[in-house]
């Protein structure tokens, strides 16, 4: 079965290619009477690039949001939502001279053999950072359903490279600052000096890496479906929908296993008449559902694959060992892009299993 569609209740649909015509997705299950424009879709997109172009590739696209169906009089009707956005700014002609040399850290050769060379490469085609504006548009939709139900899910940038933070912020605090940092970390004391690390990697021809953390809070208790649709476990796999993650860890994550049962346990407490925890060690998910907690997981993002620096390879057409040089417009850092997609691909995951688990229904009740 191919493996474009994730979610049982809030199914969403992935389609285009970096440098084909658009990006899109179709969103079908999502509620009806849910208040939907393409202005909802702009505001977030915009929230994309930072404003500080330093940092981020030369491929600037305008992305003007269009929705083809599912909503009425303002309103989604309860049919599949198609909304998608077109590919203007491309430009594939650095892709045809490495047609035959498949960048190392890239999806170049595994594609090429699958698809027998029949997959558009231009731009990685398929496997682009690009395709991760369509899961924003979808994280949209998640977002304002979740809202509803005051749940609140907000990623952030905490390390680039070895530049680490580990301040704690309240969720304004994130949404303040994160916004005026190019590299959407809300610690400003290491944002300046992430932003040169990114800045020093792309001139010395090379890219770095990052993690970002993403928090949903006023979860309610018991959203998840064991076994193997655990909420843990739908969560990292939607999260490893997005190019260049290469890990996820939940609460003390790795850190657990060093630990004893007696530092790793969340001690239970009743404050203001509700079950809390003392510490968040679990990353609020216990047996795969919810606890009530703040889920907290944290997303390692290697670097850029494609960089300057020469690099050995292999020519596929001749079959004998080559070097490469990648031009063209890239990331040196895909940190900073990757905090919304992430931020939406746990949006559409949580509001999939709250409806699943019939805290949403499938019609709303107008507000
Ligand atoms: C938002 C975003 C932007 C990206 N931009 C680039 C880029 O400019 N150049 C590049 O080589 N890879 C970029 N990537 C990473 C590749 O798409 C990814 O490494 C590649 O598809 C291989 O997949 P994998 O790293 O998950 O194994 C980007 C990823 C994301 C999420």
């Amino acid at each position: 079965m191919a493996g474009n569609s994730i979610g049982k209740e809030f199914i969403v649909t992935s389609f285009g290619e970096s440098h084909g015509k658009v990006v899109g997705v179709v969103v079908d299950g999502c509620p009806a009477g849910l208040p939907l424009s393409e202005a909802d879709f702009q505001e977030e997109l915009d929230r994309r690039i930072p404003a500080e172009r330093k940092i981020v590739s030369a491929r600037i696209e305008k992305d003007n949001v269009k929705i083809l169906s599912g909503v009425f009089n303002g309103f989604a009707t309860g049919a599949p939502i198609a909304v998608m956005v077109e590919n203007k700014e491309t430009n594939s002609n650095d892709y045809e001279a490495i047609k035959d040399l498949p960048r190392p850290g890239h999806s170049d050769y595994p594609a090429r053999i699958k698809y027998g060379g029949f997959n558009d490469y231009r731009g990685g085609g398929r496997f682009s950072g690009r395709i991760t504006v369509a899961l924003i548009l979808a994280g949209v939709i998640a977002k304002k359903l979740l809202n509803r139900y005051n749940v609140d899910v907000l990623a952030y940038t905490i390390a680039i490279g070895n530049i680490k933070s580990t301040k704690k912020f309240t969720a304004e605090e994130i949404r303040k600052n994160r916004s005026q940092a190019s590299t959407r970390c809300p610690d400003l004391s290491c944002a300046e000096r992430m932003e040169e690390a990114i800045i020093a990697a792309k001139a010395a021809g090379d890219s770095v890496g990052g993690v970002v953390e993403c928090i949903a809070l006023n979860m309610p208790v018991g959203v998840g479906e064991p076994l193997f649709d655990a909420l843990d476990a739908d969560l990292a796999k939607a999260v490893f929908a997005i190019p260049a993650v290469k890990g996820v860890e939940f609460g003390a994550g790795f850190r657990a296993a060093e630990l004893m049962g007696s530092q790793n346990n969340d001690a239970f407490l009743v404050e203001g008449g509700k079950v809390v925890t003392a510490t968040e060690n679990a990353g609020g998910v216990l047996g795969g559902l919810s606890n009530g907690m703040p889920i907290e997981l944290r997303v390692a993002i290697k670097p850029t694959p494609s960089i300057a620096k020469e690099q050995r390879t292999v020519n596929l057409s001749a079959m004998e060992n080559a070097s490469i040089t990648v031009k063209g417009r890239h990331d040196p850092c895909v940190v900073p892009k990757a905090v919304p997609a992430i931020e939406a691909v746990v949006a559409i995951t949580l509001a999939d299993h709250m409806i699943r688990s019939g805290v949403i229904p499938k019609v709303l009740k107008a507000h």
